[in-house]
């Protein structure tokens, strides 16, 4: 099949890049410059494990072409998928910016040739389709094509096996034909016997939200119940595994932490919700889950300061990890960009480490320095805290980390370590709903 992808964001490269390694013909448009130059070059723009090597060879088998030019890319195209971003709206409303999507849809409608599909990849809000069919309609009457939508389900760091091994595709069509559009693209996954959801467009739409809402619901709600478990001198690691252990709940995304961060879960939440109320339709619990994540990171900075004996001021603090989770270089909506310049402003260094987010950082929270290794955060450090459980930071060596530091406080922000382990080695431990 041939397949364009119009946007070479996050979601379209591992989208187009992992259609070209099922065997299609795919082409990624982008309009920066830049980005399409360094894409040719085989130079990937974001951190994914195992996207180079996968975006090579299928340039070199030329399965996969990057361009600028989308009247190439759409050209004999039986798919085309919208995969712009849809950024939280600069109104700060909280509704998402739809603008790029029209955009795409407006300039791609004036390059359709015979039968295509277009396919909204993006995570857009419920009624999206609709509208983009109303503008390719409007742009060039003679359009013969079918709107679909097929959400996205895939996790930075593990996108490559979601997109691979998912545990369902959704598809939202309006036509048998458009239909089989997408099964004959998706056909590599019947080996594997993935499960393939046929639906209207908005439910299509909405199953994506629902899921998102319902994961970030989940983490607040273990989050909230973290909470109580340190009023109770209850333990959180224990407590989620009693509790993950039945299948109806499930293990999954019941990890406590420092509140969840990242490009999906706090935008889609707050779409959502926005959307639910421009209905009349309130979804309470979805708004409770907003609220508890962003006191949840106020939480953790009065969690630091009282680990601290009641102030952060003139104390050098250590901090491992800033990403939103680990295996991605992404910033964005970081816990740490929450916590750490709250700490700054308190009169407290800071010095961290990440393996891969660290330029990125730089450009946030210029307030905080930087150091090449977990052990040179440390150095002379009151305190450290475990932001982002990377790999690298679940084994430290704890012999080493205590003669580095001036102080012995560890604050455990992702549960990583055994309390008694590091209490063995003369360290205070806090931890996230355990004591
Ligand atoms: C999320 C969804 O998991 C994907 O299915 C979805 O496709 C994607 O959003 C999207 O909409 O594009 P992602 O944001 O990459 O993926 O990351 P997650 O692994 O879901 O983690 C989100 C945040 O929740 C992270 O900050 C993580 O640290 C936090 N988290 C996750 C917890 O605090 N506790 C948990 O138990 C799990």
């Amino acid at each position: 099949m041939k397949i364009a992808i119009i946007g070479t964001g996050y979601v379209g490269l591992v989208s187009g890049t992992c259609f070209s390694e099922f065997g299609h013909n795919v082409v990624c448009v982008d309009k920066d410059e830049k980005k399409i130059e360094a894409l040719k070059n085989g130079q990937i723009p974001i951190y994914e494990p195992g996207l180079d090597e996968l975006v090579k060879s299928n340039v070199e088998a030329n399965r996969l072409i990057f361009t600028l030019d989308t009247a190439f890319a759409i050209k004999d195209a039986d798919a085309v998928f919208i995969a712009v971003g849809t950024p939280t709206s600069r109104r700060g409303d909280g509704y998402a910016d739809l603008s790029y999507v029209y955009a795409a849809a407006k300039e791609l409608a004036g390059h359709l040739n015979g039968y295509t599909v277009i396919v909204d990849k993006s995570t857009v809000p419920v009624g999206t389709a609709r509208q983009v069919k109303r503008i390719i309609k409007g742009t060039n009457p003679k359009a013969d094509f079918d709107m679909a939508s097929n959400p996205e389900f895939l996790r930075e760091g593990a996108a490559i096996s979601d997109f691979m091994k998912p545990d369902r595709v959704v598809v939202g069509v309006e036509s048998k034909k458009a239909e089989e559009v997408l099964r004959n693209i998706y056909k590599p996954l019947y080996l594997i016997e993935t499960p393939m959801v046929v639906t209207n467009l908005e439910t299509a739409e909405l199953i994506k939200y629902a899921s998102n809402a319902f994961l970030a619901v989940k983490i607040s709600y273990i989050n909230d119940m973290a909470n109580l478990c340190e009023k109770v001198g209850a333990d959180i690691v224990a407590l989620a595994k009693g509790m993950g252990l039945d299948n109806r709940i499930g293990s999954k995304f019941l990890h406590a932490g420092p509140g969840y961060g990242g490009s999906c879960f706090p935008k889609d939440t707050l779409a959502l919700s926005k959307t639910a109320q421009e209905h009349g339709a309130g979804l309470r619990l979805v708004e409770s889950a907003i609220e508890i994540n962003s006191a949840q990171k106020a939480r953790m900075v009065k969690k630091i300061r009282e680990a601290l004996g009641g102030s952060e001021a003139g104390k050098t603090i250590a901090c491992l990890g800033l990403t939103f989770k680990p295996e991605t270089d992404d910033m964005r909506q970081a816990q740490s960009v929450a916590i750490l310049p709250a700490l700054v402003d308190k009169g407290a260094r800071v010095r961290a480490h990440d393996p891969h987010g660290m330029a990125e950082a730089k450009k946030m929270m210029p307030e905080v320095e930087y150091a090449d290794d977990a052990y040179g955060a440390c150095k002379d450090a009151d305190a450290v805290i475990l932001m982002t459980e990377w790999n690298e930071y679940r084994a430290l060596d704890l012999d080493r980390l205590a003669e580095t530091m001036k102080g012995k406080i560890f604050i455990d922000l992702r549960n990583v370590y055994e309390p008694e382990v590091l209490r063995e080695k003369g360290f205070q431990y806090f931890g996230v709903g355990r004591n």
